[in-house]
């Protein structure tokens, strides 16, 4: 026996004595309504899929394209091996989609927090992050020596305290960074009161991560900072391809002369293969589509909103959701497995989130509606809700 193979031999017997552990299921299909598990088909309550791409035939199309035209590996990095074509297409097609001057692709919405944070900010700076923000922006910060700021959740009040306090203990730049919309509450950050409060002090900057909010919130689904209005007053905007887009990806939006800086130093554009081709032609053809039409977002927000609705009308707790993300809350970790296995059992599959990815007490599960959803869809999984949560004492 080792210290090490006791370490993760323990974790694990915690994980399924406390019934914590990710049972991770095996699909045998595309990403959509409902999905293949084994053989058996479930109603799929638990995707980013928003819009509904992740199967669209003209994306997969698109994508077969650029495989022929680009072949299967992108062969290095960029800065080595070359930019193709169509990564240059579709950094384009992303910037004028999002209103920025420019955007530059990588390897998902994880590294664009990696790539953009340490690249820009230095010991003289400092950051101040919002308590509850992703796992991806807390660990890019990590990988800074700026100090580091903590607000409480969304509180203007706080937030202004510790710019003060940054700027009175750092000679450099302040950065504040917060996510656009919140992935496990759906709440939303006040953009438009960040940015008053930012701009009155000089060298104060602001950076979204829009991964819940492009496809979801503003015109045509261009995201949380065209929803507020505010291009021009976020210099950087951090996007994923992995949830509204479909596919898989990250980019990071702004002025032309940041996305050639970060061309030049940032980590994992530097030391990691380029995005492949597939990706590169299912997303403009994705692109393409939510600049031509936005019915898609239309019927996310109308499923969201009726799903949201019928929950509440059965005494369910949806908790501060204003978007599509939609908790239920059921309190205590165990009951969140429980419920989670009992949908499963009915057809249904959903996501039990419990801590330490949310406070203890608050486990819930979390739906998410899409608009590949139809009406009869929303019904069926509300109806399972109630049943199952009535059976195992939640409601
Ligand atoms: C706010 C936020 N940022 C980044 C990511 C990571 O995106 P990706 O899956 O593309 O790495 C997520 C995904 O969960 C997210 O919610």
């Amino acid at each position: 026996m080792s210290k090490l193979w006791d370490r993760i031999h323990d974790e694990l017997s915690t994980r399924h004595e406390t019934k914590t552990y990710n049972n991770i299921k095996i699909l045998g299909s595309p990403q959509g309504a409902y999905i293949n598990v084994g053989g058996k088909t479930y109603l799929n309550m638990c995707s980013n899929n928003y819009l509904g791409f992740a199967n669209d035939p003209d994306a997969v199309k698109g994508g077969q394209e650029y495989l022929a035209k680009y072949g299967v590996g992108s062969g290095a990095v960029r800065s080595i091996a070359g930019s193709q074509q169509c990564h240059i297409e579709f950094e384009k097609a992303l910037a004028r989609f999002k209103g920025v001057e420019d955007a530059i692709l990588v390897q998902s919405g994880f590294q664009a927090n990696t790539a953009l944070i340490p690249t820009i900010m230095t010991a003289d700076d400092a950051i101040i992050s919002d308590e509850l923000n992703h796992a991806s922006i807390i660990d890019a910060v990590r990988l800074t020596k700026s100090k580091k700021y903590v607000y409480k959740h969304v509180d203007m009040d706080d937030l202004k305290a510790q710019i003060e306090k940054a700027k009175a203990e750092v000679p450099g730049i302040v950065l504040i960074i917060t996510d656009g919309v919140f992935s496990m509450d759906g709440d939303i950050a006040p953009l438009d009161k960040i940015a008053e409060l930012k701009n009155n002090y000089d060298d104060v900057y602001l950076a979204v991560d829009d991964a819940h909010g492009e496809g979801v919130f503003g015109d045509h689904g261009r995201g949380i900072v065209n929803h507020f209005g505010l291009e021009g007053d976020v210099e950087f905007e951090i996007g994923t391809l992995s949830k509204a887009f479909g596919i898989c990806g990250g980019f990071i939006g702004g002025k032309k002369e940041l996305i050639d800086y970060l061309k030049q130093k940032a980590r994992p554009f530097l030391f990691s293969t380029g995005l492949d081709s597939a990706m590169c032609g299912a997303g403009l053809v994705i692109v393409d589509k939510m600049e031509k039409s936005d019915e898609r977002v239309k019927k996310l927000w109308e499923n969201a909103k009726y799903l949201q609705s019928e929950l509440k009308a059965r005494g369910l707790d949806t908790w501060k959701t204003v978007s599509p993300i939609t908790p239920v809350i059921v309190g205590d970790e165990a009951k969140a497995t429980d419920l989670t296995k009992a949908l499963f059992d009915e057809g249904i599959l959903v996501s039990p989130i419990m801590y330490p990815t949310v406070a203890k007490g608050l486990a819930r599960i979390r739906l998410m509606p899409s608009a590949a959803h139809s009406k009869e869809d929303l019904d069926k999984a509300v109806d399972t809700i109630e049943k199952c949560a009535k059976k195992l004492g939640i409601l």
